[in-house]
Formats: C-alpha cells, sequence, structure tokens
C-alpha cells in the first residue's frame, strides 16, 4: 500500500463542522437525537486514517413524514402561496437566492474537496455551472411565459394553455455532482410552482449545510424541506404514503425501483431518473489518434471516471491497436495524483471507502478471464486510491464489462468489424451516449443513423458529457427516465394545464375583464420582462 501522505496547506485545512439543523416548515430544526459521522478519505496524518469532517443529523420516519406534510401543506392542494403565485414574484425570489447562495463558493467549493475528493478546478466550475443553471432556467422559464402568453382559438373555442405544477417533490441528487445536479432538479422544479423535499447524498452532504439559512430565508414556508439521513429510512416512508407526485432521483436504477415500488398508486408517480451508462468510444481506423487519445483519457478519468457520462468501455479497431495503446497508456501513467487542492492535478483520492477494493475486484476478474493490464502503474494501491488500470482484451464475460465501474479502471476491446460494435451496444442494457472517433462519412454516416437510435446524444470526434446544459440530457433502457436540460427540465417538472371557454359575448366579456384587472395569475398576456 503506497502512502500519499501531503501535509494540507493552511489555507485548505478544515475544522469539522457539527450540523444540528434540517429545515421544515420554514424553520430551522434543532436536532437532538442520532448524529452520523462525515469523513474524507484524505488524511490529515501521516499514519493514513479518514478525517472526521463533521456531523449529520440522522433523521427519522417522523421528520420525514413531517416534511411531507409541510410540502403538501405549502401546495394546498393548489391553492398554495407558492403554486399560485405570479410568475414575476416567483422569479424574484430565485433572482434574491441566487444572490445570496454566491457569498457561499469559497465554503462550498472547501467541503467539496474534502467531502468527495474533486479538484479545486472542477469544483469551482461546479459551483459556477450551479449558479449559471440558475440564470439560465431563470431565462428559459420566462421565455416559457412569454410563449403562452396568448389565445388559441379552435371550432369556436378559446383556449388559453399553460403548464403548471404537479404537487410535491421528492429530489434526490448524486454525490459525484452534490451540487449540481441536485439543483438541476430543485431549480426547475421549484420554479415551476412545485414543493420540494431534498434529501442530499452520503457524500457531498455538509456543502449543503451553508445554504440552508438562505433556503429558509427566501422561500415561503414549506416550499422547501431538506433532511439529512439514510435514504431508505427518511424516502421509504414518504412514497410509502402515496402522496408524492414526482420522484426526481439521480443515483442507481437498483435504488430508483425499490423507491418507486414504495408508491402505492404508481400511475400518480411521475418518474424523473438519472442512472447508470456505460458510454462506449469507438476508435476507427482513420480516426485522429492524438485527439481521440486525449479525449478519450479526459473522458474515461476526469474526476476519476465518477461521471455518469464518462466513457466507460473503449471499442479500438484492431489496425490501429499498438500505436493507440502505447501513447495511451504512457500518457494515462503520467497523469498526476494528489490532493484535490494541488496544482494541476487530475487523479484524486476516491470519497467511498470501498471503492478502490471495488475496482480491484473488477481488475481481479478481467485478468483472471484473460485480460492484461497494460499500463506500469495500473492498479498500484493507494489508502484511498487505485491508479487508473487500461485493460484489455476485455470480453463480455466479464465484470468490467457488464457493470458501470464508475471509477478508475479504463478497459479496452478490440474489434475488426463495425457490425460488432453496433451489436453490442445495440444489446447493452445501458443506453446514453457515444463517442465516435474517425473522419470517412462512408463509415461515420451509417453509423450515426444507427447509434442515434441506440443512445440519447452521439458525440463526434469528443468526449460524452452533460453540457451545455441548454442541450438534452436523457437516456434509453437502464439509464434514464425523462429529459433534462435548462429548458426540458422546466416541462419535465410541469403539466400542460389550460382555460377553455367558447366564443360568445358573455364569455368574451368575462375574459377582457379578467385581463384588464390582472384579477388571475394565469390568465395574462403580459411580457415578462
Ligand atoms: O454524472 C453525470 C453528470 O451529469 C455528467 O456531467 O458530463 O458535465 O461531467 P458532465
Amino acid at each position: 500500500m503506497i502512502n500519499n501522505f501531503q501535509p494540507i496547506p493552511k489555507n485548505f485545512l478544515s475544522k469539522p463542522i457539527y450540523h444540528r439543523t434540517y429545515l421544515i416548515n420554514g424553520e430551522l430544526k434543532e436536532w437532538n437525537g442520532k448524529y452520523d459521522e462525515v469523513y474524507s478519505t484524505i488524511s490529515c496524518t501521516e499514519v493514513y486514517a479518514p478525517t472526521l469532517i463533521g456531523t449529520i443529523p440522522h433523521l427519522s420516519k417522523t421528520e420525514a413524514l413531517e416534511a411531507l406534510e409541510a410540502a403538501l401543506n405549502a401546495f394546498g392542494k393548489g391553492n398554495g402561496l407558492w403554486a399560485t403565485m405570479s410568475v414575476k414574484n416567483r422569479i424574484e425570489i430565485f433572482e434574491k437566492f441566487t444572490e445570496q447562495m454566491k457569498t457561499k463558493r469559497e465554503e462550498i467549493v472547501r467541503l467539496m474537496m474534502w467531502e468527495i475528493g474533486k479538484t479545486i478546478n472542477e469544483s469551482q466550475k461546479e459551483f459556477d455551472r450551479t449558479i449559471e443553471y440558475i440564470n439560465n432556467t431563470i431565462d428559459a422559464y420566462k421565455q416559457l411565459d412569454r410563449d403562452s402568453a396568448n389565445f388559441q382559438k379552435k371550432d369556436g373555442i378559446y383556449a388559453h394553455i399553460r403548464r403548471g405544477p404537479l404537487g410535491v417533490v421528492l429530489c434526490m441528487g448524486p454525490y459525484n455532482y452534490p451540487l449540481n445536479e441536485s439543483f438541476a432538479l430543485i431549480i426547475p422544479a421549484l420554479l415551476m410552482g412545485n414543493t420540494v423535499i431534498y434529501k442530499p447524498p452520503k457524500y457531498g452532504v455538509l456543502l449543503i449545510t451553508p445554504l440552508l439559512e438562505i433556503f429558509k430565508e427566501c422561500f415561503p414556508k414549506g416550499v422547501i424541506n431538506i433532511l439529512f439521513g439514510r435514504g431508505k429510512e427518511i424516502a421509504t416512508p414518504i412514497l410509502e404514503t402515496g402522496r408524492v407526485d414526482i420522484l426526481a432521483f439521480i443515483g442507481n436504477s437498483h435504488s430508483a425501483i425499490a423507491l418507486q415500488d414504495k408508491h402505492p398508486h404508481k400511475n400518480r408517480l411521475r418518474l424523473i431518473l438519472g442512472l447508470e451508462a456505460k458510454n462506449p468510444a469507438i476508435i476507427l481506423p482513420d480516426a485522429d489518434l492524438n485527439l481521440a487519445i486525449s479525449e478519450c483519457i479526459s473522458g474515461a478519468l476526469t474526476f476519476n471516471g465518477q461521471r455518469c457520462t464518462a466513457l466507460k468501455i473503449i471499442y479500438l479497431h484492431n489496425d490501429i491497436k499498438k500505436h493507440f495503446l502505447s501513447e495511451f497508456t504512457k500518457k494515462v501513467d503520467n497523469l498526476p495524483f494528489g490532493n484535490p487542492w494541488d496544482a494541476n492535478v487530475m487523479l484524486t483520492p476516491l470519497p467511498e471507502p470501498r471503492k478502490p477494493d471495488y475496482i480491484q475486484e473488477l481488475i481481479d476478474d478481467a485478468t483472471a478471464k484473460g485480460a492484461k493490464i497494460l499500463n506500469k502503474n495500473g492498479g498500484k494501491r493507494y489508502n484511498n486510491y487505485i491508479f487508473p488500470a487500461v485493460l484489455a482484451p476485455v470480453t463480455p464475460d466479464m465484470r468490467v464489462y457488464q457493470e458501470e465501474q464508475f471509477g478508475p479502471v479504463v478497459p479496452i476491446r478490440f474489434f475488426s468489424d463495425i457490425e460488432e460494435v453496433r451489436q453490442e451496444i445495440a444489446d447493452s442494457q445501458y443506453g446514453q451516449q457515444v463517442s465516435i472517433f474517425g473522419k470517412s462519412i462512408d463509415t461515420l454516416a451509417p453509423l450515426i443513423d444507427t447509434m442515434v437510435n441506440l443512445v440519447c446524444r452521439v458525440n463526434i470526434n469528443s468526449l460524452c458529457q452533460r453540457g451545455p446544459d441548454i442541450f438534452p440530457f436523457t437516456g434509453r433502457k437502464d439509464s434514464a427516465v425523462g429529459t433534462l436540460s435548462v429548458y426540458d427540465a422546466l416541462r419535465s417538472f410541469s403539466i400542460r394545464t389550460f382555460v377553455a371557454f367558447k366564443d360568445n359575448k358573455s364569455n368574451d366579456e368575462i375574459f377582457e375583464n379578467i385581463l384588464k384587472t390582472g384579477a388571475s395569475h394565469f390568465i395574462r398576456t403580459d411580457y415578462i420582462l
């Protein structure tokens, strides 16, 4: 076991945060029960030991149901202050929230580095991207509102059509983007007039705590409720009541299925799920190899491969494998490993203590079945890390072929006939994205035409990624339910609802008066600037 101890620079030292409150019904309640300790896998001592960075309330079913009651009351059977509030006022609240959130950047970035080991640059990017996401969502919402500010007429019937909230949303985000992916659910859910219960992930939980006071100050009571504890203990009782309208969850499909199964009226539960993926890179014989190598390294190993969009298997054409692999393995071996605040570091400690053992299991299984570790440093064990192993040739009977590794290991599969690759991707249980590297349009064009029917984003000569966030982000099969993007998320968290009336003198008068007096927040034709 390699000891990678580095003294922690003074400005990045972390004092434990003993967080005591949770947010229900506009009140920060002090918890007097059990607490969970939060550890970072980064060691502060020369002899390796995880660092205690704080404690967090371990809430129970009682508080979970209290939060549900608060969210239901705030929605008020469709008559709550938030659901009926004018679009303008809702936007003003978001603008105030965003301004205050910006003041917490440094604190949140520091916690992100300690809790999940994300590099300082990537942590800052995640924070800034979240602020941008909120601002873009507000703009998209204004546009949605403008587009609906009119009446349509057909067969003598007028219709004023908008999108309305569904009710109560249970949001649960993942540890790899604890801020951004959670907010990519919470923000559109709230903006459309729903009320929310949010449970942060197990890792990346303390970094939410600086925002609790701001949520409390900005939003009307019960509109957003924030709970801490175990998913099973909190989400299960909430769903069992059958009173949640949307489950917005990013994680794995086993948990998603277990959660939705708790709801007694499945037809009433809308699902917005971001699940596992195994995005392949296909390297064709005429690919620009320098470009393919650098994109595959970023694609497979940015944040140690802990991205749902990471390249998790590489299909490499036999004609170019020698050249590709000699460069690729050298470059992987030279990737700098260190703590998240170290300059230019790319590989960082894994936040899940069991992850190095899991990756080791994948490597052992693959090598027992005939694969080799092609790079010198591949599989080197540290106290909180396992250096990325480039594994080849990978075959379908290996676990690393079947499972989403979500960590630092790069499986490589060789091919001669593109048809084999096409079949495998079609048979895979995943369907998020693919990256294709090549130049000949004779090969590319037909491949694109099939791949768009097997995954939901085909990247040509570049890695897979979610951004820019205005593009649709979704997946087929076990990879997602529903579509997220700045614009699509507003649709996912709402439903079309409209007011209709026959065109006659008396009705026309009623609606002219409603418009003139501004008596309704729903029936309006004003243009929001
Ligand atoms: O973990 C899944 C993220 O949505 C991926 O986002 O492609 O921007 O890293 P990214």
